[in-house]
């Protein structure tokens, strides 16, 4: 089968691969229908991410269909359509059973990190019974491929760890998939502004688009003048970090008013200064989160409804053939004015 392969930093190849075995009796073997590129599989190609080794086929996200199960398996059988939790959850262990499967001792983030992911044809997904969905019949898949990981990662490490309430003033500094993530499920909670932060104008417009009420390019410098100017001088109830370097964590904490919270998403590669100087009088919170994907259900009935439209965020299309392409692509999102990647199956040949 084709997998696109982590060959070691600056280096990936789509690649001749075995199709995966079951290996525990409570796998399932997935053919792949629909994946897409996440901004962690960047990170990872810049060599950023040391617990996915070279050889590693990559991906986290996307939906399927059940292919073979293990013994172990009785809710899923061949042929039911199921969507992929980039979270692997054994519901058994202490993590899982409080509520933190991000944290799961057999589990956790394994596809396209400790594992072999989802950008191939087949993945197979350990603890397949707590860690597939099963899809109705009639959803719109495009739109659920949304739901691995950008929508419950963008709603429970920023939305729900920032605790955005109604009439509250939310801020997002990070205007790419998470960011927008963020962005369309605070709006569940009828904040009363919500200011969307980042350097590239063609995603501000677009926040602008799914709900921002107020946009702030912040290549000019000013960003924390502009947020406090808006604010009345007092700061924002929740200031959401969704960029991952040390100057918009500094932003937010610019921006944070008394008794705010500042909700990290951003992935940190490097040290990042902590002002208690300035802070330590000012009641706020800080909170860090590996997405638990425990809120995915939830989601899933939102987008189903209608309540929620996160194929919205997908600006481009490919087959898992054209992968490299779509790399290409999303690497330069700025000047392709891309956020998500949707990559179908159809073109290449199962073997
Ligand atoms: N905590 C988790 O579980 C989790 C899960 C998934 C992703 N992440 C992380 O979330 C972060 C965001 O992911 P993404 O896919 O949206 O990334 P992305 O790279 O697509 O988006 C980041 C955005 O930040 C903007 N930006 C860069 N520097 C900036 C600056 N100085 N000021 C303002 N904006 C700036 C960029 O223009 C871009 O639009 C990443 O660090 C990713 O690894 C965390
Ligand atoms: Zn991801
Ligand atoms: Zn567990």
């Amino acid at each position: 089968m084709k997998a696109l392969v982590y060959r070691g930093p600056g280096d990936k190849g789509l690649e001749d691969r075995p199709r995966p075995q079951i290996l525990q009796p409570g796998d399932a073997i997935v053919r792949m229908a629909r994946t897409t590129l996440c901004g962690t599989d960047l990170h990872i190609l810049k060599g950023d991410v040391p617990t996915c080794a070279p050889g590693r086929t990559l991906g986290h996200e996307g939906v399927g269909v059940i292919d073979a199960v293990g013994a172990a398996v009785t809710t899923f059988r061949a042929g039911d359509r199921v969507l992929i939790s980039c979270i692997t959850s054994c519901a058994r262990c202490d993590y899982c059973r409080r509520g933190m499967p991000s944290h799961c001792e057999t589990g956790g983030w394994l596809l396209g990190n400790a594992i072999d992911g989802t950008q191939a044809e087949f993945v197979r997904i350990p603890h397949a019974e707590t860690s597939l969905y099963p899809i109705p019949a009639g959803a719109d898949e495009d739109a659920l491929v949304m739901l691995s990981d950008i929508l419950p990662t963008g709603f429970e490490c920023g939305v729900l760890n920032g605790k955005v309430a109604p009439g509250g003033t939310v801020a997002i500094v990070g205007s790419g998939p998470i960011g927008m993530a963020a962005l369309l499920t605070a709006q569940l909670y009828s904040p009363a502004e919500i200011i969307m932060i980042d350097l590239d104008p063609h995603r501000l417009e677009v926040a602008r688009q799914f709900g921002a009420t107020h946009v702030i390019d912040s290549s000019a410098g000013d960003a924390a003048a502009q947020v406090m100017a808006l604010t009345g001088g007092r700061g924002v109830d929740t200031a959401i970090e969704a960029v991952g370097i040390p100057a918009t964590f500094q932003l937010c904490q610019d921006i944070v008013g008394p008794g705010g919270t500042i909700a990290n998403v951003g992935v940190h590669g490097c040290k990042v200064d902590l002002h208690l100087e300035t802070l330590w009088s000012r009641n706020i919170t800080i909170t860090t989160r590996l997405v638990d994907t425990v809120t995915t259900p939830m989601l899933m009935k939102s987008v189903l409804s209608g309540r929620l439209d996160p194929k919205r965020l997908i600006t481009h299309r490919f087959t898992l053939d054209t992968i490299i392409e779509a790399y290409d692509v999303f690497g330069q999102a700025a000047r392709h004015q891309a956020m998500k990647m949707l990559i179908t199956m159809e073109a290449a040949q199962p073997g």
